[in-house]
């Protein structure tokens, strides 16, 4: 039996995912901020959902599928922006995409992949770009421009970054970017060959130290050492003047990603934004931040059907996305599920996570009495 194969739910997967990889990587991906408090909520908040399930309703065949966008797919899911999954696998951001391409779900290619945006693009399948404000707008608005010819069909702003989260961990570590080599972190990766030799040995055959790729020349960082200059890094004084301009420029659809408070969310819908992300990051940036589930149904009914309300942080199993979707939420961004998959095994790992939560939400639909994702509605739950 393979890793893959004894998977049988993301909780498996992250545990094997836990195995492969050096343990500064590892909690670089699972781990929260402070505390952990908003970490722990996460999960809390889905487990204190339950649905009231109605029965023997016409519900033998079963549909996942939904129209984001104009367009429709199978499951109501894409996969989140993360940066440097490329640490994770051997270019591991064209093996989510290709992942998400089998799955015919929408992969978001963040500003900070190791792999650039336009080599992303050859891999196929339904792109989003993710984008943060770089402190020279200059920079930033010319990469918003190679995302448009690159064929991208929309673009995810992220604005939950306005100060650099306390992860207290990778500091630990020695894996606060950028990562300062200690002892310790040498012998923990000494003791994970696998993955020196899979994955940083690889990029360091081909062109030497890993680096984030969409920078523009001479401002590539930096993964493993100090970013040559401060103009590309995300702007702390981004505000909604960065909304209108982006929006002014782009023209296809326009995500906003971190929103927890509806009148935010009222705001992008007013500059134009046609889509929504709630989202406290997956708990990587503010430790005393509402839970994204908890956060959505005030933002739903703000937002009604003006634009396309999307929801992370937490998802780990097909019920959380049937509770996201009962209380507002159009499809779900995966997160780390699909992290924990893609250390696991790749391409395949990570189309492993995303069958995994399709079959578990496909379960749901049936014991809940649903046919279909319009049938799931808030009457459906009760909040413990
Ligand atoms: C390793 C890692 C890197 C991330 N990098 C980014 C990023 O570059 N841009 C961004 O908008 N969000 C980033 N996120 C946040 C995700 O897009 C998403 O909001 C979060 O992972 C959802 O929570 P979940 O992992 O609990 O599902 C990252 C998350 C992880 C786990």
């Amino acid at each position: 039996m393979t890793a893959l194969s004894r998977a049988y739910n993301i909780d498996d997967l992250r545990l094997a995912a836990k195995r492969r990889l050096p343990r500064g990587i590892f909690e670089y991906v699972d781990r929260g901020t402070e505390g952990e408090t908003s970490l722990k909520d996460n999960r809390a908040a889905f487990e204190r959902i339950r649905f009231l399930p109605r029965v023997l309703g016409e519900t033998a065949t079963r549909s996942l599928g939904t129209t984001l966008f104009g367009k429709t797919q199978l499951l109501p899911m894409a996969i989140a922006p993360m940066s440097p999954s490329g640490l994770l696998w051997h270019e591991g951001e064209l093996a989510l995409a290709r992942a998400a391409a089998a799955m015919g779900i929408p992969y978001t290619s963040p500003t900070e992949s190791m792999t650039a945006l336009e080599r992303v693009a050859g891999a196929g399948g339904r792109l989003w770009f993710q984008l943060y404000v770089w402190k020279d707008r200059r920079h930033a608005l010319a990469l918003l421009d190679r995302v448009d010819r690159a064929g991208y069909e929309a673009l995810i702003l992220t604005v939950d970054t306005a100060t650099i989260p306390n992860r207290e961990f990778n500091s630990r570590n020695g894996f606060a970017m950028p990562i300062r080599p200690s002892l310790r972190a040498g012998l923990d990766v000494l003791r994970h060959p696998r993955w020196l030799f899979g994955v940083l040995g690889r990029y360091v055959a081909q062109d030497g130290l890993p680096q984030t790729a969409n920078h523009p020349e001479g401002y590539r960082n930096a993964i493993f050492a100090e970013p040559p200059d401060d103009a590309t890094r995300i702007a702390p004084d981004t505000t909604w003047d960065d909304v209108r301009e982006i929006r002014r420029r782009w023209k296809k659809p326009l995500i906003v990603k971190g929103i927890l408070r509806a009148e935010d969310a009222r705001k992008a819908v007013e500059l134009g934004c046609e889509g929504i992300v709630v989202s406290n990051h997956g708990a990587r940036n503010f430790d005393s931040a509402i839970a994204s589930i908890d956060a959505l149904p005030a933002i739903a009914d703000a937002v009604g059907d003006r634009a396309t309300v999307l929801l992370d942080s937490g998802i780990r199993r097909g019920s959380d996305i049937a509770k996201a979707v009962a209380l507002g939420a159009k499809a779900v961004l995966v997160g780390r599920a699909a992290l924990y998959g893609l250390a696991v095994g790749g391409e395949a790992g990570a189309r492993h996570a995303l069958k995994l939560l399709a079959s578990e939400l496909d379960k749901t639909l049936g014991f809940a009495g649903c046919a279909n994702l319009g049938q799931l509605d808030r009457g459906l739950l009760v909040k413990r």
